[in-house]
């Protein structure tokens, strides 16, 4: 059953998720697992799933308990293009498709799509 309210479970479930299809994908694992490594239960990508629920909590619920700067790590990685932001876009929207309604999953395939368009801007690509 699909969802039809927003909760930070069940965007916890939305991001683990998505990095497990992220880890499997052949272009833009490795770019991952370069910087985080490949164990999503371990002590490397904990603080990093959480930061990135706390970041969409922030957007879907108020939540303060993002205060990182989203752009920044990004000008860092090696091997970011226009066809891994459209990848990237692509699983989240795959995700989000499992779990939310489409009223729901819409609006944050709206949003990643605004954000990932910024990203590629100031990177540009
Ligand atoms: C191919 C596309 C992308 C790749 C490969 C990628 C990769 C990464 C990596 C490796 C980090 C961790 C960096 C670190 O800890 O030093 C990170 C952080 C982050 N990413 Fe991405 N990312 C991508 C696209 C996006 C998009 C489209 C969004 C938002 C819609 C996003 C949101 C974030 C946020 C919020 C952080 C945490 C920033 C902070 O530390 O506060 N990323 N990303």
């Amino acid at each position: 059953m699909l969802e039809s309210s927003i909760t930070k479970a069940l965007l916890r479930k939305l991001i683990i998720n998505f990095y497990t299809k992220v880890l499997k994908d052949e272009l833009i694992g490795p770019i991952f697992i370069a910087k985080l490594g490949d164990d999503l239960s371990g002590p490397i990508w904990g603080p990093h799933l959480d930061t990135i629920t706390n970041f969409w909590a922030s957007i879907a619920l108020g939540d303060r308990d993002y205060n990182g700067s989203p752009y920044a790590p990004h000008m860092k990685l090696e091997g970011l293009s226009r066809d891994a932001f459209n990848r990237w876009l692509e699983l989240f929207s795959q995700t989000l498709d499992t779990i939310f309604i489409p009223q729901i999953a819409d609006k944050f395939k709206e949003r990643s799509t605004l954000i990932a368009g910024n990203f590629m801007r100031n990177l540009g690509l």
